[in-house]
């Protein structure tokens, strides 16, 4: 069987649901066994960053592995992988706000304020909120195709934010490895992007045609 044949096959959608919701379980699980370690809620709200950020190049994967590989099926699967690194932006603000502030807004918008990294990640969660908003059928279909990928070429932008939000964090520890690793597959990812909407700008008639995401 290809791989896309068994892409196309009706499990492969809620077995990558399952896939995808394993990194929350293990949490979940590590907070119950108390195993995440000396400070339990720092090592929610990293762990639930750095999902983030993986499911975010993840996402941003797709495309460039659909077009090395021919594997056209993945197409369907990258709206849940999109979904899920919102869903975990959304946890890893909620460990923060709850674990770290106590929901007390006031002091939520004061550090948010005070500590810069803090607010380049709300940027990016922010920005990502009208991808995740507008990601069913019915939204694509308003918006008409060409509006709608316009609109989600904004997930360039909140990876950007995002690797600077890791880069800000760690650089008062002067710790860049890691920040590194995803800094590196980002521009991969964006200038693989940039180099086919230039290619495909020099080939068009009307040099017109525009990055996919
Ligand atoms: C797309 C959005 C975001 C991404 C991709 C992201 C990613 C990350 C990553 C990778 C880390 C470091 C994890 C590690 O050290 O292993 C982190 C840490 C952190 N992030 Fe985010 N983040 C995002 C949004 C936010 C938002 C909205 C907030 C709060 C308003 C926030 C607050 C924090 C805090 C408090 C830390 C931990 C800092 C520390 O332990 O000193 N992040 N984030």
């Amino acid at each position: 069987m290809t791989v896309n044949a068994w892409l196309l096959r009706p499990a492969a959608k809620p077995l990558l649901f399952v896939l995808l919701l394993l990194p929350l379980a293990w949490l979940v699980w590590g907070a119950v066994a108390g195993t995440l370690g000396a400070n339990p809620a720092e090592a929610l709200i990293r762990s639930t960053g750095d999902w983030t950020l993986r499911l975010l190049c993840l996402t941003l994967l797709v495309t460039p592995l659909r077009s090395f590989t021919g594997w056209h099926a993945l197409a369907r699967l990258r709206r849940m992988i999109g979904l899920y690194t919102f869903f975990y932006g959304v946890l890893h603000f909620l460990c923060f706000a709850w674990l770290d502030q106590g929901f007390d807004v006031a002091a939520i918008l004061r550090d948010i304020a005070k500590r810069p990294f803090i607010l380049v990640g709300s940027l990016a969660l922010l920005l990502m909120l009208p991808l995740a908003a507008t990601s069913f059928n019915r939204a694509i279909k308003a918006l008409g195709a060409a509006r709608w990928q316009a609109l989600h070429r904004l997930v360039y932008a909140s990876a950007l934010l995002g690797v600077l939000h890791f880069f800000w964090m760690r650089s008062g520890k002067n710790d860049y490895a890691e920040v590194a690793v995803y800094a590196a597959v980002i521009a991969v990812l964006l200038g693989w992007r940039l180099q086919r909407w230039w290619r495909g700008r020099q080939t068009s008639p009307r040099g017109r045609s525009a990055p996919t995401r």
